[in-house]
């Protein structure tokens, strides 16, 4: 019935009877039958015209291929009969899953779960006792199979990973109903930085629509869990001063992802001031590791190496080496569990703020940069393969030539104390990668 009702609509512009209408020489309609009626057309066949032109629409409408149509259908269905995937049965896995083992243990909604960090702080928190749910789209930014298959380890953990959008208000204040969630640890974004070119608005849908949407449920929510969401190390832009500390300047963004991550850290600002929300950000550096993302260097030198591809290694306009603070991912979840201990309670409930709340923002980074020719000799000697390599200057398109982190902040804050070098970390990576591509024979990616 309700799906009837745009069709009404529509039909209300025509008359309902159409045998008693005089049309009066201002009418569209005057035109049709000046043009069809007097000669070949008799009048029944310019209705029946009309008719069918209106079956099209109601076709045309109802299609699932038409993505508008379908989400508007989808979020009618949710908030009226829920189907079969968002029943009773659903809401029991929900529940199951995010029921921490003890009674002091969180119960944490993880966005992005079936993303590169998200999978690995989903384990972390699972292994320590802690109650998960996983939230992710499954974007085909990169690779859906490497999420599937992150998704199957978090299974096997018993981890559900929902399939949906953190702009899909619906499904979030499902999510919150079904369970009271102490801390949201907030990983799903439009990653990478050169992609941003291509498509911007990827990068606001995720980044800012998105960590509104969320922010808005968690708001409403009582009681307001903590957040804990994924920033970059990229808002410290074009920053020369190194190393980078927390107080430093971020107003000069080198991409459209990093004003996209330094707009979130704005926004936080505000729902943390007008709601009483407690939130952290965290500025990842160089996240690296096994079940890593494919669009980054470390990931795709390997693949390029191993199949005897060339690679372009960037220099900076000066032929000087590009540098980054490669951090281990092992060393970054424990940051972000550090992060979910020490985070103080939101003050807020119901959309209404009572007191004031934290708001923090950490650098997680390894505070060692590593020159990329440094990071491809420690390729070639893992991978037993000599790189062909061609030494270009990098595009201005995003990249910024060195990152370095201070984190004296996060190690008095958090005990944040990375253990992983380069060498030590990317001996795990390669390891993983020879171990997932090697006997799978995956070429889709
Ligand atoms: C690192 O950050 C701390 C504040 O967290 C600051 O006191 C210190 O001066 C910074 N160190 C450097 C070398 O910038």
């Amino acid at each position: 019935m309700t799906q009837l009702k745009p069709i009404l609509m529509h039909l209300d512009s025509i008359p309902s009877t159409p045998g008693k209408f005089k049309p009066d020489k201002s009418s569209p309609y005057n035109l049709y039958r000046l043009r069809f009626h007097p000669t070949l057309f008799p009048r029944f066949t310019l209705w029946s015209f009309f008719f069918i032109f209106f079956i099209v629409l109601l076709i045309f409408f109802s299609s699932p291929s038409n993505p508008t149509a379908g989400n508007s259908r989808r979020s009618l269905k949710n908030s009226l009969s829920p189907s079969p995937a968002l029943g009773p049965n659903w809401e029991r896995r929900v529940r199951a899953s995010a029921r921490p083992r003890s009674k002091t243990g969180f119960t944490v909604l993880v966005t992005g779960a079936a993303g590169f960090v998200g999978t690995h702080v989903s384990l972390g928190l699972k292994r320590r006792g802690d109650g998960v749910l996983g939230l992710d789209n499954f974007n085909q930014y990169y690779d859906v199979g490497l999420k599937k298959a992150r998704q199957s380890l978090l299974e096997r953990s018993g981890i559900m990973v929902v399939k949906g959008d953190i702009n899909d208000a619906v499904l979030l204040r499902k999510l919150f109903d079904a369970v009271a969630f102490t801390h949201v640890m907030h990983m799903a974004a439009q990653a990478g930085v050169r992609y941003a070119m291509q498509n911007p608005g990827s990068y606001v849908h995720s980044n800012i629509a998105g960590f509104v949407s969320l922010l808005e449920a968690c708001k409403m929510a009582n009681p307001q869990p903590s957040i804990v969401w994924a920033s970059s190390s990229s808002v410290y832009g074009l920053n020369s001063k190194v190393p980078f500390s927390e107080k430093d300047r971020t107003d000069q963004p080198a991409s459209l992802y990093a004003a996209t991550k330094k707009a979130g850290e704005e926004i936080a600002h505000t729902y943390n001031h007008i709601y009483g929300l407690s939130i952290t950000g965290l500025r990842f550096f160089t996240v690296y590791g096994p079940w890593g993302r494919p669009d980054m260097a470390y990931f795709f030198f390997t693949k390029d190496i191993l199949r005897g591809k060339e690679i372009k290694i960037f220099e900076t306009s000066d032929q000087g080496s590009v540098a980054r603070d490669f951090t281990y991912v092992d060393d970054v979840v424990k940051g972000c569990l550090g992060a979910l201990d020490t985070a103080k309670k939101s003050t807020g409930s119901g959309g209404k703020k009572k007191g004031a709340a934290q708001l923090r923002i950490f650098n997680l980074g390894n505070t060692k940069p590593v020159p990329v020719g440094r990071l491809v000799s420690i390729l070639e000697k893992l991978l037993k393969v000599k790189a062909k390599k061609k030494v270009i200057q990098m595009p201005r398109n995003g990249d910024v030539p060195f990152t370095h982190a201070n984190i004296t902040l996060a190690h008095t804050e958090l005990g944040y104390k990375p253990t992983t070098d380069l060498e030590m970390g990317l001996k795990k990576f390669v390891k993983w990668y020879v171990s997932y591509y090697g006997s799978k024979k995956k070429s889709s990616w």
